[in-house]
């Protein structure tokens, strides 16, 4: 019989797919295009680092999957697309595997299907510094996920009332030796949560904003009663909280997810100072519809278009990609101004 925790993350995968929409929180935001290219396609380097970790495509797969028979298969077919790309790739929540040993190889493929790639390790900030160290161990990742999700886990019947986040996260970032990356699952991170994260000696966090997959709206269809719905759309946009981690760029390896749809909400979140980007709902969208060659292909053409960006931007490499300014709509401008960060 399959499991409760197996129902569930079968659950989150249908339902992600069932909400999959295009809103899109990127396209106000613009570059300032340039007419004279100052570089070639082959001069443009789309090559990135989370800290020690050297990254050759500046986007990778997302945290989605794992936990259930279903997951494994979808698991196994990322880390083919990750290994034919060169995609890093972070594994869903591993916390279901730490109590279950039968759900070990719904995760454990990801890194037999890949064995010299990329590999993220994913659990919550809710577990101990051995439970962190099992879950990397698990898939020999190159760094740790720790998710944070209050929001999800309060519209959760079944979820956490109470959260311990802080003490866990000191413990496992100063407990491991691979970075530790504190991420939102798509609720978009505060300038108080960054700094929070910044005073216990984080070094990299994951903003996760809201834009693509909506967390509260997925917990809400599957609770009985439906009295949460007013949570939908809750949270900060991921480029609100790009903005929101600026005062922290220079401490802080920012990541960014949340709505990627295009290489240009790629390029944007680079612009607003993310170091790499993580891609969950699309990528799941699209290995659910395509086979894995057309997966591979529309990767492959993501590549040339934030290479194109770069030139028509003027921008060699990542590094001088973070250094532009977007034009902002007004909307954003005056958030920015409400919560002095300008
Ligand atoms: C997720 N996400 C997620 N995040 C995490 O840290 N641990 C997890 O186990 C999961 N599980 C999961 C399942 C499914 C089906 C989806 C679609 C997403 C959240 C994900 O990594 C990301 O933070 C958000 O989905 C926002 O990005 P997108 O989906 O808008 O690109």
């Amino acid at each position: 019989m399959i499991s409760k925790h197996s129902h569930r993350k079968d659950e989150h995968i249908s339902l992600a797919e069932k909400f999959y929409q295009d809103t899109d929180v990127f396209a106000p935001l613009r570059f300032v295009h340039q007419s004279l290219p100052k570089y070639a396609l082959s001069e443009i380097d789309l090559s990135t680092k989370i800290g020690p970790i050297n990254l050759q495509i500046p986007f990778y797969i997302e945290a989605i999957s794992g936990g259930s028979p279903h997951t494994k298969d979808i698991n196994q077919k990322l880390a083919t697309i990750a290994k034919k790309t060169g995609l890093a790739m972070a594994v869903g929540s591993q916390s279901v595997a730490l109590g279950d040993a039968s759900l070990v190889e719904t995760f454990t493929v990801a890194r037999e299907v890949n064995p010299d790639g990329l590999l993220f390790a994913n659990i919550g900030a809710d577990k101990t510094v051995d439970d962190a160290r099992h879950a990397v161990a698990m898939i020999d990742a190159d760094a740790l996920e720790l998710h944070v999700n209050p929001a999800q886990e309060l519209i959760m019947p079944e979820g956490d009332r109470q959260f311990n986040f802080l003490t866990n996260i000191k413990q496992i970032v100063e407990g491991l030796s691979v970075p530790v990356i504190v991420k939102e699952v798509g609720f978009g991170m505060s300038r108080e949560t960054i700094q929070q994260l910044a005073d216990l000696g984080v070094g990299y966090v994951n903003v996760s904003g809201h834009g693509g997959t909506d967390f509260a709206e997925i917990e809400n269809f599957r609770r009985r009663d439906k009295e949460m719905a007013y949570l939908k759309n809750w949270g900060l946009t991921t480029p609100e909280s790009l903005m929101e981690s600026r005062p922290f760029q220079d401490r802080l390896t920012v990541l960014a997810s949340g709505g990627i749809k295009s290489p240009s909400d790629i390029a944007k979140c680079l612009a607003l100072g993310s170091h790499a980007v993580g891609v969950a709902g699309t990528f799941l969208h699209l290995v659910i519809h395509e086979n894995i060659d057309e997966v591979i292909r529309v990767i492959e053409q993501w590549q040339y278009g934030l290479k194109t960006i770069m030139m028509l931007t003027n921008s060699k490499n990542i590094t001088e990609l973070q250094k532009k300014k977007l034009i902002l709509p007004l909307s954003l401008a005056s958030y920015l101004e409400q919560r002095h960060l300008t």
